[in-house]
């Protein structure tokens, strides 16, 4: 048993497998990047570097997409019947839960998270997203259509295709999850799948790996290429030989994806940043309103698309609300993830640690006031202390930019029916909530808001089941669900003269 500088053992076979160099997943087999060359991932509770990956860069990208085409096109890939699919996918869901403890302690030593929470939430999540899709592998269907040509009769009909081999990139926010929400619905749908996760967490998805040869997966239908994104995930985006890129990241990149898959065209969807209002009515049952908005802005440490990062409560319970909050802050247990008593960890990185501290000196200097925090924990890793901004404008970039820390603008209202323009007044449109005892006002603002989700009474309700995804710059498509199977497929028509 080793340990990683806290008093906490981890598992044995996490120290295993963090002390070889970890390899890349192409074709069936771990290799070494052409370049040779590694990279570090380090352990965000104390700064320390974690484990050695290979770093892929074009020319392992452009292995594995090749790797990928040849699987979607000969061998055992392509003839493998929607039930066999479906065996492999739930298959992957129980090897995840069979190593739960251990996938989580790797997923909290690389990324930072509350172990608690990797246990609760990360893990059985993904295993949760493998077994819902691997529901859909056999019901994937087309349509017959009437049509209404004149004189001959015609025979008409949709067939629902794989769209063949899919780029993924996918951020450190939450990496097995964020790796099963991408590998799910294009396994079930039969495409092949190049994947790229975050330099800052590449760990699980590639435990994972391990995991998807181990359920069965043909060779080269699941390829997973560690690297940076301006060399590998620019590639992979680029790539001629790529059918459809998926993204979540940031909007800059989203854009720059765009970008690059205009060359060939391929598909995209985008899942991508907000700045996600969160609305307390005077009505609002406090008791839950509360601790449900400090939850939709701490929880992961604030460091989720989805956050409730702009606080809107009625003037009457305003300061009612901040002050619980604030109380709601001082409650969490701090401290490195791989403590089972944390509750809130630190930030991934050093430079996500400079960035949400250089949001916390922007709203200062632009009048801000701190209820509660604003300051980076002292002492080694990437810590910050949970924080409430009052005194807030509508024109801050503390208000108008996603801060991805638990960083959460307070604003109050007064108009019930103005609202809803103040909600709108961004660029993004992700996610919201609306807490009020009224199931009028619940559902006329649920109506106006533009986002993809509205949670009402609740926040951060997550399923395989619901749609997720963004209006404006929050994305393109929506993930889970029925559309998340779309994403993945391409419709033909068939229509025979009879
Ligand atoms: P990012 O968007 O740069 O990274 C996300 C993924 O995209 C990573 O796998 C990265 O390697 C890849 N990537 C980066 N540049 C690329 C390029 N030119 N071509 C192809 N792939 C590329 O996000 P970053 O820098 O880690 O975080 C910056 C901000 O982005 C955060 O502060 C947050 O606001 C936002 N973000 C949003 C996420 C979400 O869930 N919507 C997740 C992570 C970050
Ligand atoms: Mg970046």
């Amino acid at each position: 048993m080793a340990t990683i500088a806290s008093p906490v053992e981890i598992n044995s076979e996490v120290a295993d497998f963090l002390k070889r160099p970890r390899k890349m997943f192409i074709g069936g087999a771990w290799v070494e990047a052409a370049s040779g060359k590694t990279f570090d991932t380090y352990n965000p509770a104390t700064g320390e570097v974690l484990a050695k990956v290979c770093e892929g860069d074009h020319v392992d990208i452009d292995r594995a997409v090749k790797a990928a085409r040849k699987a979607f096109e000969e061998g055992p890939w392509p003839d493998m019947v929607p039930a066999e699919r479906a065996r492999l996918l739930w298959k992957l869901a129980e090897l995840i839960d069979e190593h739960k403890e251990e996938l989580a302690e790797l997923e909290t030593l690389d990324n930072g998270k509350p172990l608690l929470f990797s246990r609760i939430v990360d893990v059985p999540t993904a295993a949760a997203n493998f077994r819902y899709m691997s529901g859909w592998a056999t019901k994937i269907e087309g349509s017959t259509i009437p049509i209404s040509m004149p004189r001959a009769k015609y025979f008409a009909y949709t067939l629902r295709e794989p769209i063949g081999v899919a780029g993924q990139i996918i951020p450190w926010n939450f990496p097995l999850i964020m790796a099963s929400l991408k590998l799910g619905p294009a396994l079930a749908a039969g495409c092949t799948v190049v994947l790229k996760p975050a330099e800052q967490t590449p760990l699980t998805a590639l435990r994972l790996g391990e995991l998807i040869q181990e359920a069965g997966f043909p060779d080269g239908v699941v390829n997973i290429v560690p690297g940076f994104g301006e060399t590998a995930g620019a590639a992979l985006a680029a790539h001629p030989d790529v059918d459809k890129v998926a993204f979540t990241g940031s909007t800059e990149v989203g854009r720059l994806i765009v970008t690059a898959a205009a060359g060939n065209l391929k598909k995209v969807s985008l899942e991508l940043g907000g700045k996600s209002p969160n609305i307390v009515f005077a009505d609002a049952d406090l008791d839950c309103a509360i601790p449900g908005s400090a939850n939709a802005i701490f929880f992961n440490q604030g460091q989720i698309c989805a956050a409730g990062s702009r606080l809107f409560v009625h003037k009457s319970i305003f300061d009612k609300v901040v002050a619980g909050v604030a109380e709601a802050s001082k409650k969490f247990q701090i401290g490195p993830g791989i403590d089972p008593a944390t509750t809130l960890g630190p930030l991934v990185s050093q430079e996500q640690l400079e960035r949400v501290c250089g949001y916390l000196d922007s709203g200062i200097k632009d009048g801000a006031k701190a209820a509660i925090g604003g300051r980076k924990i002292a002492g080694s890793g990437y810590f910050v202390e949970p924080t409430v901004l009052v005194d807030v404008r509508p024109e801050m970039k503390v208000v108008r930019e996603e801060i991805f820390g638990p960083v959460v603008t307070a604003i109050p209202f007064s108009d019930p029916n103005e609202i809803v323009k103040s909600a709108n007044d961004t660029h993004y449109g992700l996610a919201s909530a609306v807490w009020t005892r009224d199931v009028s006002t619940a559902h006329k603002v649920a109506a106006k808001i533009r986002a993809g989700t509205v949670w009402v009474n609740c926040y951060n309700i997550f399923d395989a089941a619901l749609p997720f995804g963004g209006y404006r710059q929050s994305g393109w498509g929506r993930e889970c669900g029925r559309e998340g199977i779309e994403l993945y497929t391409e419709t033909k028509a068939v229509c025979a003269q009879l």
